[in-house]
């Protein structure tokens, strides 16, 4: 029998075969040496190991409802969120109108933060001058909003004289065709944008071709639609 580094070639075999007998994984060894179960658990049961903390939105025998997850106590206000108190019905329009004032006040900055919101937010129904002219009015995909410089509430009045507080109020609940923007636009950022609407309205006026735009007739408020 030839040698190959001085092993017959017979003896080699036998040494493959073996080694590769050893490798089969279901093969246990000892009872003992288990790979995924320790025998021994240096950690408590209820540590790191064995999490005690229940997940977000899993099971649990501790409420009737069988839910981890919990409605806030009532009457309780999240930290940092101010409620907002007037309903989404006409009077709460008329009121928030009669009585909001904008917290914040203007400077260029703000105006600055406003125009960069309403070009996120805004800017593609209502155009970059407020005249209801938007990329999606254009293309037809929407019906055009009243301009602000020269359109007609659907609440009554014009546009122009449009309370900030009714502003704030439509951004934040909506209004017929608009949808709410208080899920994208904290108060504050809301509060910034008319700040720039305004600025707006009131660079327009006051720019020289602004007199000859005649103003749409006033006509009776009709309801929210909702
Ligand atoms: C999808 C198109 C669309 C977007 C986006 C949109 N609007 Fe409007 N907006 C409208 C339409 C349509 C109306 C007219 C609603 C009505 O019937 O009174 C309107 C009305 C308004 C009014 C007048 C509300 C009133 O009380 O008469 C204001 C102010 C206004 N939008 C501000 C905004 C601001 C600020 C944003 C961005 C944060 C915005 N809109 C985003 C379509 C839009």
């Amino acid at each position: 029998m030839k040698n190959i580094y001085g092993i017959s070639v017979l003896a080699f075999i036998a040494i493959v075969v073996l080694l590769v007998s050893c490798a089969d994984p279901s093969r246990e060894y000892s009872s003992d040496l288990q790979h995924f179960e320790p025998t021994v658990q240096f950690t408590a049961d209820v540590d790191m190991y064995v999490s005690p903390s229940l997940e977000t939105y899993g099971e649990t025998d501790l409420f009737s409802d069988n839910m981890t997850a919990r409605h806030p106590v009532p009457g309780t206000i999240p930290r940092g969120h101010i409620p907002y108190l007037y309903e989404n019905t006409n009077e709460g329009y008329k009121l928030a109108g009669d009585s909001l004032k904008n917290p914040i006040a203007a400077s260029p900055e703000v105006i600055e933060k406003g125009k960069d919101l309403y070009i996120k937010f805004c800017v593609h129904c209502h155009g970059d001058k407020g005249n209801g002219d938007g990329i999606i009015i254009k293309n037809e995909k929407f019906p055009p909003p009243p301009s602000y410089l020269t359109g007609v509430s659907s609440g009554g009045g014009a546009l122009l004289d449009l309370p900030e507080g009714k502003m704030f109020h439509s951004i934040t609940y909506g209004r017929n065709l608009m949808g709410s923007h208080a899920s994208q636009l904290n108060a504050d950022e809301r509060w910034m944008i008319i700040h720039y609407i305004k600025d707006l309205q009131k660079s327009a006026t006051t720019s020289a071709d602004m007199s000859d735009v005649e103003t749409e007739p006033v006509s009776e408020p009709d309801s929210l639609g909702k």
